[in-house]
């Protein structure tokens, strides 16, 4: 047997279209609205993007489209961590650009952006799209983080796309590859090149979202994946009454996942980081909070629960926050030094030479593993990689600590047995749920319909996903008009801003207003595994996030 019965029935579905995408290809129209201004920084971002500032939001109309039946080549490259549904974004591209002009090609560069740079491409034939349909994973041309960021990698691009004869290129990646596509749209039209660069929403992390972009794709079923899961430990530690399970969820920067999972499955208790950020709590406080809740259930026979954990907490908590920027900031000024230091051990001894005053102490106060994983490797930007750092464990055994201390003041009896997971990887690459696979067929489809009207700099939208999806609404969105510049090592800089969990927002004020029964009773929801087949009201919702967010 070559694929799975479930991948095998995958290949009929049919990814549910916008209505008015599901017209002739050649009946379809963009329709430009009026002159868009970002919320800030106007002046800086017009003179950073004299060719792409100010562009106008599109949408769709019915019409006689002349522009779209030209055979053209369309690059594509997936950019950075995987997300359920990239496939069908391809698919949704390769559909659009074959009913556009069945001469037309879609060309995929290999490995991510790096592809471009060395021009290690496949032309996707049709059978390479029937066998991925569907399915999760990016592992059709598969992906990588280079960032293309510099003069000579934007001219390297411009040669590259020039002699594969390339007239669009489609960047399917997150906050900030869509950013260097604004950029790289800015440059082409600057040397008079006719090359369009259109973005597509991505990532797992749902952080690429604002008025125009409802989320970014994976985030439906990357959460739902992981609510299967915690539901399913639920039930065991439900069943088992013995064990407090403490589970580190994906999500480098915003909560967005653990808020969602914690909607979809109440469990004992979550961590927002924002919320930890915004009251200023310490890892103290947080034990503490922990450690309350431990003592509480306790006294009612309660040995047990499930403790959500957000990967990207470390980085929230103030005084961890200025100690991983010192650290940053020391490994980029002494990486010489640093990189000659072979043994985990001595590099923690270094750093630690090197820390002065509070950053010192709150060093030292890590367990040695802890203090090792922050020096890991950093990613690309120079950012700590918290997927890499063990919060669950550090957070379990400061709570064990704490707790031994109450047990000898004689205010906790219980018993803490405990077990520590990590959901990350097990939800980037699942079958995309029916919402993930619609919605990324659409927003392929939509991406070859702005490229191919000769519009450039854009953001390929699908809106009102709240609704089913012949209620959608297709349109593109000037990147420029997302963005705001930020200070990033050292520099000013165009970006489009990261969307943080929203404390005043009715998912976290759901949360807020619900956890103190569901840490004090066991309120467990078990979710079960994501259905394909069956009635809508299983098998299509969208998340409880972005139904709140619509309500
Ligand atoms: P993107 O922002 O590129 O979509 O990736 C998100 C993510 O899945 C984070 O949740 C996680 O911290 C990171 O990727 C892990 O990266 P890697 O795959 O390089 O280990």
């Amino acid at each position: 047997m070559k694929y799975s019965p479930l991948q095998t029935e995958r290949y009929t579905y049919k990814p549910k279209l916008p209505k008015i995408l599901r017209e002739q290809i050649h009946s379809v129209v963009p329709v430009l609205g009026s002159p868009t201004e970002a919320e800030t920084d106007r002046e800086k971002l017009k003179s950073l993007f004299p060719h792409t500032y100010g562009m106008p939001v599109v949408s769709f109309e019915k019409g006689e489209n002349k522009k779209v039946g030209k055979k053209c080549n369309v690059g594509v490259v997936l950019s950075g961590g995987q997300a359920p549904g990239g496939h069908n974004v391809i698919a949704g591209l390769y559909d659009a650009l074959k009913a556009s002009n069945p001469e037309s090609k879609l060309i995929g560069f290999l490995g991510g952006p790096s592809g471009i740079l060395d021009d290690s491409y496949k032309e996707l034939s049709s059978e390479d799209i029937e066998e991925y349909r569907n399915t999760g994973g990016f592992d059709i041309i598969n992906s990588g983080r280079t960032k293309i960021e510099t003069e000579e990698q934007y001219a390297r691009c411009a040669e590259v796309c020039r002699n594969r004869s390339i007239d669009a290129l489609v960047i399917i990646g997150g906050d900030d590859s869509n950013t260097n596509a604004a950029v790289l749209a800015e440059y082409f039209r600057n040397i008079g090149e006719d090359i369009a660069v259109i973005g597509v929403p991505k990532t797992i992390d749902g952080d690429l979202k604002n008025k125009y972009i409802e989320v970014s794709f994976g985030f439906d079923t990357a959460t739902k994946t992981y609510a299967e899961l915690i539901g399913n430990i639920q039930r065991d530690a439900n069943s088992a009454r013995k064990y407090w399970h403490f589970i580190k969820l994906m999500g480098r920067s915003a909560s967005h996942i653990c808020l969602e999972c914690a909607l979809q499955t109440q469990p004992t208790a979550a961590l927002i980081s924002e919320e930890v950020a915004e009251k200023k709590q310490t890892l103290s406080d947080i034990v503490d909070y922990l450690a309350d809740i431990v003592t509480e259930r306790s006294r009612k026979g309660y040995d047990f629960g499930v403790v959500l954990v957000p990967e990207g907490l470390i980085e929230f908590i103030p005084e961890m926050h200025d100690l991983i920027s010192e650290i940053n900031d020391l490994l980029a000024r002494k990486q010489e030094e640093f990189s000659r230091i072979e043994q985990d051990e001595q590099k923690a001894d270094w750093v630690a030479g090197e820390l002065v005053g509070h950053r010192k102490e709150a060093f030292l106060s890590l367990p040695a593993e802890i203090q090792q994983q922050l020096l890991a490797d950093r990613d690309p930007h120079g950012n700590v990689q918290v997927s890499r750092i063990e919060t669950e464990k550090l957070l379990i055994r400061m709570v064990e600590q704490r707790l031994k201390k109450l047990k000898a003041e004689g205010t906790y009896s219980g018993k803490f047995s405990h077990q520590s997971h990590f959901f990350g990887y097990e939800g980037r690459c699942a079958f995309p749920s029916n919402f993930d696979a619609d919605y990324c067929y659409s927003l392929g489809y939509n991406a070859f319909m702005l490229a191919s009207s000769g519009l450039t700099g854009y953001i390929s939208s699908i809106g009102n996903l709240s609704a089913p999806a012949d209620q959608w609404q297709p349109g593109g969105i000037p990147i420029t008009m997302m963005m705001n510049i930020e200070r990033r090592h050292g520099e000013d800089k165009p970006v489009i801003k990261k969307a943080l969990v929203e404390l005043k927002g009715k998912p976290f004020s759901l949360f807020s207003s619900n956890r103190e029964t569901w840490a004090k009773e066991n309120c467990f929801i078990f979710p079960g595994a994501i259905q394909y087949f069956g009635p809508p009201s299983v098998c299509d919702q969208p998340t409880r996030t972005l139904t709140l967010e619509h309500e």
